[in-house]
């Protein structure tokens, strides 16, 4: 037969207490002999002060033993976490300890769901952004194999047309791939020095042609004599103000002019400013800008090959050199996207 818990407990406690009234009778019967009337009072005060330790360590003790065995039980609870000292008879202090501990998992369980949530909408957007070009490519594809194909002209006009449709979706995996290895890789920088002026050149270089399409030239602010040097992960850098400056054509007007301009910033850091005379944002987009796949116009920017994904890959790599971006614009007018760098 299983004894109750809390039998054994009382049983074992009245054993000591017997065991201190057995020791306090004998003392009693001591001192009556030697000093007399003073005898109960003193042995009544020992027999307190003992019983009282004993039955105040004997219930911390048992509370304990008890709550541990919750702590064990319940697996997400740590059970280092738990002092003896936190569990004594003062229950506030442990149901306190206890509440703190809920809100804490309940916290950490709203993020998760919170991420998870996120994940499933940017999976949905991912589907979402490849169906489109794919089903283009598809249906071009088809009316080809399906005679199209015998009119020379079509033929070319409908390859033209797929192979677009396979660069956009080449464009979006590449950002995709980008966006997954930022995320995984966020620690693996390879921070260099290098001369911030040369990079821009690179980028002016890289896409001069695009601009000469829009007429737009791509300039600096003024002439720099010396060589401005950063600290960073020089790679990366050119990915962001690629990606700025590829905007500023494809939303800067017929004939504008990307504007490219170093400042100080404060003592130690300079800040890069790419600004256009395009076609401006509208102020209330701008906080949602550097949200992924987010785009002003859905429609404009898809035949300009955009994913939405650009100015989060930026936001990525400035937020990983624990640097800040900065966003001015005027609609109609154009636009200024500015970022942090630390000085060598
Ligand atoms: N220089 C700019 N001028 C005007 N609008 C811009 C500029 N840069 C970005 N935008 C707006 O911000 C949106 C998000 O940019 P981005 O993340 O690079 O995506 P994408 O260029 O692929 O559309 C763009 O769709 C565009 O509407
Ligand atoms: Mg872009």
């Amino acid at each position: 037969m299983k004894i109750k818990k809390t039998y054994s407990f009382a049983f074992i406690t009245v054993l000591y207490l017997t065991l201190v009234f057995l020791l306090a009778v004998s003392l009693a019967n001591f001192l009556e002999k030697h000093i007399g009337n003073w005898s109960l009072l003193i042995v009544a005060t020992c027999f307190l002060v003992t019983s009282f330790f004993i039955i105040q360590f004997r219930v911390e003790y048992f509370i304990y033993r008890r709550v541990r065995k919750i702590y064990e039980e319940v697996s997400l609870l740590k059970t280092e976490d738990l002092q003896r000292k936190s569990v004594t008879t003062d229950m506030e202090t442990l149901s306190k300890s206890l509440q703190k501990f809920a809100e804490g998992k309940r916290i950490e369980i709203k993020n998760l769901t919170e991420r998870d949530s996120f994940r499933r909408d940017f999976l949905g957007n991912v589907a979402h952004e490849l169906k489109t070009p794919l089903f283009t490519v598809q249906g071009y594809l088809l009316t080809l194999l399906e005679g199209a194909s015998k009119d020379e002209d079509i033929l070319e006009k409908y390859l033209d047309r797929a192979n677009k449709g396979v660069e956009r979706l080449t464009a979006i995996v590449k950002d995709l791939d980008m966006i997954a290895k930022l995320e995984t890789d966020d620690l693996k920088m390879n921070i260099t020095t290098f001369n911030i002026l040369d990079v821009i050149q690179n980028v002016f270089d890289l896409f001069e042609m695009k601009a000469k399409k829009k007429n737009i030239a791509l300039v600096f602010d003024k002439i720099y004599e010396f060589p401005v040097f950063v600290t960073a992960d020089i790679e990366r850098i050119e990915q962001v103000l690629i990606n700025l400056i590829v905007n500023s054509i494809k939303y800067g007007k017929i004939g504008g002019i990307t504007t490219v301009g170093i400042e100080n910033y404060n003592q130690d850091k300079f800040i890069i400013k790419v600004s256009d005379n395009g076609e401006g944002i509208k102020q209330e987009h701008i906080s949602r800008l550097f949200e992924r796949f987010y785009r002003v116009d859905q429609s404009r920017s898809r035949d300009q090959g955009g994913s939405g994904l650009g100015l989060s890959i930026v936001k990525h790599i400035i937020e990983a050199h624990n640097e800040n971006i900065l966003v001015k614009s005027t609609f109609t007018k154009g636009s200024e996207f500015s970022f942090t760098l630390k000085k060598v």
